[in-house]
């Protein structure tokens, strides 16, 4: 069993499709073992995506992701990391294979509807970026 860390955008939170995205990662077989709606400040989103600070489109992203509340969850399954990468679909939504929440759901790039940990090693540090660990109800650590 593994954890990984989901984002669910403004975009998403804006079109009330919370709901919709929570039974795909039900229906693909994730428990939902932590969440929180938050309306992140400068700070928080900052330091959370600092990985891409050097990148063309980071301010952007940052203006993006405070824009409006996102809810954030721990997700746990067997091989959590890569397989909500794949129920997720590609970063750019024109990319994305069919009955994947972003061909489903995005519209563009930036509001790509949720954001997914790329590595069982950064799932580790954005998890807890987010949660303390009696805030996740799961019995792997
Ligand atoms: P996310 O998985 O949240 O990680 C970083 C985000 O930056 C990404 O999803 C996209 O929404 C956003 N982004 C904007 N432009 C790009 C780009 N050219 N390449 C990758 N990510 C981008």
């Amino acid at each position: 069993m593994e954890l990984t860390l989901s984002i669910i955008k403004p975009d998403a939170t804006d079109k009330n499709i919370i709901g919709k995205i929570y039974s795909r990662f039900e229906q693909n077989g994730f428990r939902i073992v932590a969440a929180k709606m938050l309306h992140l400040n400068y700070d928080l989103a900052a330091g959370f995506y600092a990985i891409h600070k050097d990148k063309a489109f980071y301010q952007e992203l940052i203006n993006y992701m405070t824009s409006a509340p996102v809810m954030i969850q721990v997700l746990e399954a067997e091989n959590a990391v890569a397989k909500h990468r794949e129920i997720m679909g590609a970063t750019n939504p024109k990319d994305a294979k069919e009955g994947t929440i972003r061909r489903d759901f995005a519209s563009s790039i930036d509001k790509n509807a949720v954001h997914g940990s790329d590595s069982i090693e950064n799932a580790k540090i954005e998890i807890a970026y987010f949660f303390k660990d009696d805030e996740i109800y799961s019995n792997i650590s």
